[in-house]
């Protein structure tokens, strides 16, 4: 019986591009779901963008536009860039979805009925000027501990303690730079605790891989606190039933995106939504980051389990990519975008790559750029490619296309190719596809001895049949090899597919020979790769990524409102420069009088660094008529004029010479 099973991959979030990190798990899940479908198992990927929350709002805010159009073009981005990267997704859907909408909502009642929800004050950090409570990633400031200045509101870079925003010193809001406030409100908590006995249960009978349950121990020991699942507007979200201005936190609904992505699926394709996600019929399975254990290990399954719903069979979660043995950088050019990637490299080798290194384990995986350019060179252009060029167009051109029959050592070759097929299947099943890739190119290596051995090149100057005989034994090895990597390398195995000439090429297809029949012309394969194609990539990635003028982009602070009452108290006036003298023992000053309509006035004004005195009798200048006096050391400021600019030799007076007169009020 074919199984029945339901995959996903955690949801990116919609206010950024895909890049090489995420991509560990989109293909790591990638290759076992095409494993599953290969075998015949019935199997679906669901997947969404996570679009919800403050990060998302704000990065509309900075392009000027409206969270609703930035989702949808993020959406049309990762799109393309998962199709690019062979990532077939089942369904690709949106977390700001009706469905996603309407289970939240059942979720939560649900949860509320149970007992499980409360609310409470809470005090959180505001900005005034903006208008909106701060996510304590949005807070900066002046590390408690080390005094590290920049740091964010939960946790410093330099001495990575972890505090609360409120006990940064001189804290910032990251939009705007003003000082944050302390303000309550009331928000909804997830009771977790609620739940303990059975999360325990749930990750003692085998949900998680064994290093992740010991962390989990960790956590259940020191005690399962409140979740605080509301927050307040303005934020891009689902609003709470009943409430005005409270929102669920994305986190609540992004799980539960994954549940809209099927249901959105089902509703398409005339699938009962219960029994695909309640009845036990089909195996769920999610793939995720360590990252993110404690939202899937903890918060979520108790989400499903109060509210009387299936939770997954099992986690699979992965380590993190590092690049070159550090972390993803973007001055180094190694935070490397997948449409950057791609417009350098063959994605399959990408896919092939960290195959070879991915297993059931936590570890990191580490892209070596020299390894990666030995890896694809010598394995899928010296291996697979090679066994390939090396039969099918001798095949072709000498032997009219035409296979032959397998002699014994030709079929003592494809047996120990078949016999590692049991090994191969239970490491792809398991995860562990850094061992798949270890037994596919010994055997590579294998058929490549038995083409040395054979000398095919020789044998077909004076003896043609044994020459096919030889290359037969060699097309059917391309083929196994083929079937065995079709979940790594699905374009290659299409091209071998095409190549060879046959309908399919899945694991029922081991059991067959190719014989006495014809083939096509060969294609290429895979191209070498240059370290120069690597270093552009690197290149054009340290260009791209330079810093970006986001919503998180620090200003000068804003100063308190000011009413347009207020505003009008100021008398601006055309004035002209009667005189202007250097100040002794001031070298920023120059002290100008001024004609203002029949009145004279002296101010000090510090544009000496950009203004000759002599320059600038007989011009007419912005000044600020009304301004009260100012005793200076050097005499009695009576206003101001007005300049712009960043300083020193960037002063530039806002001058009026437009023929207006002196007195003249501006509005
Ligand atoms: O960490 C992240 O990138 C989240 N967007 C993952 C969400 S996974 C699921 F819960 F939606
Ligand atoms: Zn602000």
């Amino acid at each position: 019986m074919p199984r029945k099973i339901v995959v996903t991959s955690a949801l990116p979030y919609a206010n950024g591009p895909i890049h090489l990190g995420h991509l560990v798990e989109y293909l790591q899940t990638d290759i076992w779901v095409r494993f599953q479908k290969m075998l015949g198992n019935e199997c679906l990927y669901f997947c969404a963008d996570d679009t919800h929350g403050t990060p998302v709002m704000l990065s509309a805010r900075a392009a000027g536009i409206n969270p609703e159009e930035l989702i949808t073009q993020i959406h049309k981005e990762h799109k393309a860039d998962f199709d690019e990267f062979g990532i077939e997704f089942d369904n690709y859907y949106s977390t700001h979805s009706p469905e996603n909408k309407y289970f939240s909502e059942l979720i939560f009642n649900r949860l509320n009925e149970a007992g499980s929800i409360v609310t409470r004050d809470v005090e959180q950090t505001y900005c005034e000027n903006c208008k909106m409570s701060l996510p304590d990633r949005f807070v900066r400031g002046t590390c408690p501990k080390c005094k590290a200045e920049d740091q964010y509101g939960d946790s410093c870079e330099v001495c990575s303690s972890t505090y609360q925003p409120a006990e940064l010193i001189n804290p910032y809001c990251s939009t705007c730079r003003t000082r944050p406030v302390l303000k309550t409100s009331e928000h909804y908590f997830f009771k977790l605790d609620d739940y303990e006995q059975q999360l325990r249960d749930l990750i003692a009978g085998g949900h998680t891989q064994k290093s992740v349950a010991n962390k989990l121990d960790e956590w259940f020991n020191a005690g399962l606190k409140d979740w605080d699942i509301s927050r307040d507007g303005p934020y891009f979200g689902f609003k709470i039933p009943g409430e005005e201005n409270k929102y669920f936190y994305v986190w609540l609904d992004a799980p539960i995106g994954y549940m809209a992505s099927a249901k959105n699926y089902c509703d398409r394709n005339n699938l009962d939504f219960d029994t695909l996600w309640n009845s036990g019929e089909y195996e769920l399975y999610h793939f995720i980051g360590k990252d993110i254990m404690y939202f899937h290990a903890l918060f979520w399954p108790a989400m499903l389990i109060g509210s009387g719903m299936k939770t997954a069979e099992r986690l699979f979660i992965h380590g993190f990519l590092t690049v070159n043995g550090e972390k993803m950088s973007k001055s180094r050019g190694t935070f490397i975008k997948a449409s950057t990637y791609a417009k350098h490299l063959n994605p399959e080798y990408l896919r092939y790559y960290y195959a070879s290194k991915l297993s059931d384990g936590i570890d990191d995986i580490d892209l070596r750029m020299d390894d990666f350019l030995n890896k694809t060179n010598s394995d899928l252009v010296g291996k697979f490619a090679n066994l390939a060029s090396r039969s099918g167009p001798m095949l072709t051109k000498k032997l009219n296309s035409e296979l032959g029959r397998l002699d014994e050592q030709g079929k003592e070759l494809l047996d120990k190719l078949i016999a590692a097929k049991d090994r191969i299947m239970e490491d792809y099943e398991s995860l562990r596809f850094s061992a798949v890739v270890r037994s596919i190119t010994a055997l590579a290596d294998e058929a490549n001895r038995y083409v040395e051995q054979n000398q095919p090149w020789t044998t077909v100057k004076t003896d043609l049949e044994k020459t096919r005989t030889t290359l037969t034994a060699v097309i059917n090895a391309v083929r196994i090899l083929a079937i065995y990597l079709k979940p790594i390398l699905p374009k290659y195995a299409e091209k071998v597919q095409r190549f060879l000439n046959v309908d399919t090429l899945c694991f029922a297809d081991l059991d067959t020979v190719l014989e006495n029949r014809k083939i096509n012309n060969f294609e290429r394969l895979f191209e070498r790769v240059k370290e120069e194609q690597v270093n552009a990539m690197v290149e054009e990635s340290k260009e791209t990524q330079a810093p970006q003028p986001a919503a998180t982009e620090p200003v000068e602070p804003f100063k308190p409102e000011c009413t347009i009452e207020d505003f009008a108290k100021i008398d601006l006036r055309i004035a002209k420069v009667l005189k202007a003298e250097s100040v002794e023992g001031a070298d920023r000053l120059l002290r100008l009088v001024l004609g203002v309509g029949g009145q004279e006035k002296t101010v000090f004004a510090a544009i000496a660094t950009a203004y000759k005195p002599e320059d600038l009798t007989g011009k007419t200048v912005v000044f600020l008529a009304n301004l009260k006096p100012r005793q200076m050391r050097f005499g009695l400021s009576e206003g101001m004029i007005l300049a712009s600019g960043t300083g020193g030799k960037d002063i530039f007076m806002l001058t009026a010479d437009t023929g207006a007169k002196p007195g003249q009020e501006i509005h």
